[in-house]
């Protein structure tokens, strides 16, 4: 019995860890344990030797229990010393730096334009801002010579001397993507195409990087009618209002006939703007019934297929809503300006949950 003892209970002060212990728990003490077995060799002893060893037993038993549990306690505490050794934290520090910036309103605006288009089923498309000629002109029914070439102002890309092929050019509008997107997906189609543009061109309303939404709805049976309605329904959401109206006037563009642009009823309060109502109409955006010279070029049978597009200046736009005045206080990165004018980069502008708010 005292050998089984101090076997034990020096096999449980060396335990290094609660997995040990354990496992001498159950070889000491489980229902299989040396002890154990000792205990049902009483059964074959006189009634005088199970009297003394019974209860001596029984005194093992419960010595090598509280040693175990001794240990096990003593054990579990320096784990917890450790893990808060390990996990020290000085709460005295500083808390963590807010943001420096927030969402620009140029990128509130994109996604508020997207929320809007995605609800009447128009997918986002996107194509390069370093455009082949042909995409940003010829495919757009604007051949070399045409005079609209040279109201946008292009950037061209450098050609080594002698290349005589057409240089790539910055793209003037997001117009090309309409035939990258036509050529990817053929007709019907609904897409919209937001994304940087570049003029050389810039005073207080326009700079030499700019921003554009393209749209364009492909399909057997669309007429000017629905054109409308879409911009309508656009205006309204956008501008957060119950009513719009809009004028449509008849104008030119070398990839749409007939061609219209739009005027929104409006009123101009204290350089406030109130959208729907009053005297004044703004013009807002350039749209039309896609000629099918560019229905063609982008691979679509125009005997069968028609369509609208439309031409929105979204840094515009954004300066209507938000009454930004100077649009070259867009992009001077200056944090004041921003922290004034941008937005919350939780608030994620959706049709159910609110655009702007
Ligand atoms: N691409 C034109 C521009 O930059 C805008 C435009 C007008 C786009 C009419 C269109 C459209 O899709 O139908 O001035």
């Amino acid at each position: 019995m005292d050998d089984l003892k101090s076997k034990y209970l020096d096999l449980i002060a060396n335990a290094g860890d609660e997995a040990a212990i354990e496992d001498i728990r159950l070889q000491a003490v489980g229902k299989k344990g040396e002890v154990a077995l000792k205990m049902r060799e009483l059964g074959k002893m006189t009634p005088e030797e199970r009297q003394v060893m019974g209860p001596k037993l029984n005194a093992l038993k419960d010595e090598i229990n509280a040693a175990l549990a001794a240990k096990k306690a003593a054990l579990g505490d320096a784990a917890l010393d450790e893990r808060l050794r390990g996990e020290w934290l000085d709460v005295t520090l500083p808390g963590r730096a807010r943001p420096q910036g927030t969402i620009h309103p140029i990128s509130q605006v994109t996604e508020e334009v997207a929320a809007i288009f995605a609800d009447m089923g128009f997918a986002v498309a996107e194509g390069p801002q370093i455009e082949d000629d042909w995409h940003n002109f010829d495919a757009l029914n604007i051949p070399p010579h045409h005079p609209a070439r040279q109201e946008h102002d292009t950037f061209f890309m450098h050609r080594e001397p002698g290349d005589n092929r057409p240089p790539h050019v910055l793209r003037t509008h997001t117009s090309p993507v309409q035939i990258r997107a036509m050529q990817d997906q053929g007709a019907p189609i609904r897409v919209i195409a937001p994304g940087r543009v570049y003029r050389s061109d810039y005073d207080q309303t326009h700079t030499p990087m700019f921003h554009q939404v393209e749209g364009l709805a492909i399909d057997t049976d669309i007429s000017m009618a629905n054109l409308k309605w879409t911009l309508e329904e656009f205006c309204r959401a956008y501008f957060e209002v119950d009513e719009v109206e809009l004028r449509f006037r008849a104008s030119h563009f070398p990839f749409t006939e007939p061609s219209a642009e739009v005027d929104l009823r409006c009123s101009w309060n204290d350089g406030q703007l109130t959208v729907g109502q009053g005297d004044d109409w703004m013009e807002i955006l350039g749209s039309g019934m896609v000629h099918p010279k560019v229905l063609e070029a982008a691979g679509i049978d125009a005997s069968k297929y028609q369509g609208f597009a439309f031409g929105i200046g979204i840094d515009r736009i954004a300066m209507l809503k938000y009454g930004i005045p100077d649009l070259r206080a867009f992009f001077d990165s200056d944090l004041r300006w921003l922290r004034h004018y941008g937005f919350s980069a939780l608030d994620v502008p959706t049709m159910r949950g609110g655009l702007s708010r």
